[in-house]
C-alpha cells in the first residue's frame, strides 16, 4: 500500500465510561483502518505528562491530566492509507460542540475536554506517542516521514 502510516489513537476515560469503544473503534474499521495493537489501561501522571508535554503550562493542562488519569482508556494503533490525517478527519474538531456531525466528536459529545479521542496529529507526533504507548512496535512513519 503507498502512504500506508500508522497512528496512535486514544479512546479516553469518558468514552469507555460512556460505553462508546465498539462504536468508535466500528468506526475506524469501518473506514478500513486496521488496528495493529490495543490495551485497556488506567495511566498515571507521569505516562500523561509525557504524551501531552506540549500542552503543559497551558491553563486547562492541570484539568486535561486530571482527566486523562481518571479511569481506564483504550490505546491503539491504527495503521492504513493516510492513517494520520483519516482518523483525524473521522475524530473531528477538537471541541464537539463545534465538530461537524458525522465525526466521532461531532455525533457523541458537547464538550472541549471530554471529547471522547486522541490522535496524533502529524508523522513526527505518531512516532513519537507509538514509542510511549507501544515501545515493541517497530515505527515505520519516522523513515517514510
Ligand atoms: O486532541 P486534539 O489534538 O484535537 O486537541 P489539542 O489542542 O491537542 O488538545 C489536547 C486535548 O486537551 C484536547 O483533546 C482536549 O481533551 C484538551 N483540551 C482542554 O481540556 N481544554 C482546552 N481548552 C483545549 C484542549
Ligand atoms: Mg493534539
Amino acid at each position: 500500500m503507498t502512504d500506508k502510516q500508522r497512528t496512535l489513537v486514544l479512546l479516553k476515560p469518558d468514552a469507555v465510561k460512556r460505553h462508546l469503544i465498539g462504536e468508535i473503534i466500528g468506526r475506524y474499521e469501518a473506514r478500513g483502518l486496521k488496528v495493529l495493537a490495543m490495551q485497556m489501561r488506567t495511566i498515571d501522571g507521569d505516562l500523561a505528562k509525557a504524551h501531552y508535554a506540549e500542552h503543559i503550562g497551558r491553563e486547562y493542562y492541570q484539568g486535561l491530566e486530571d482527566f486523562i488519569t481518571s479511569g481506564p482508556l483504550v490505546a491503539m494503533v491504527l495503521e492504513g492509507r493516510k492513517a494520520i490525517q483519516v482518523v483525524r478527519a473521522t475524530n473531528g474538531r477538537t471541541d464537539c460542540a463545534d465538530a461537524a456531525p458525522g465525526t466521532i466528536r461531532g455525533d457523541f459529545g458537547t464538550q472541549q475536554r471530554r471529547n471522547l479521542v486522541h490522535a496524533s496529529d502529524s508523522p513526527e507526533s505518531a512516532a513519537r506517542e507509538i514509542g510511549l504507548w507501544f515501545p515493541h512496535l517497530l515505527v515505520v512513519d519516522a523513515a517514510a516521514a
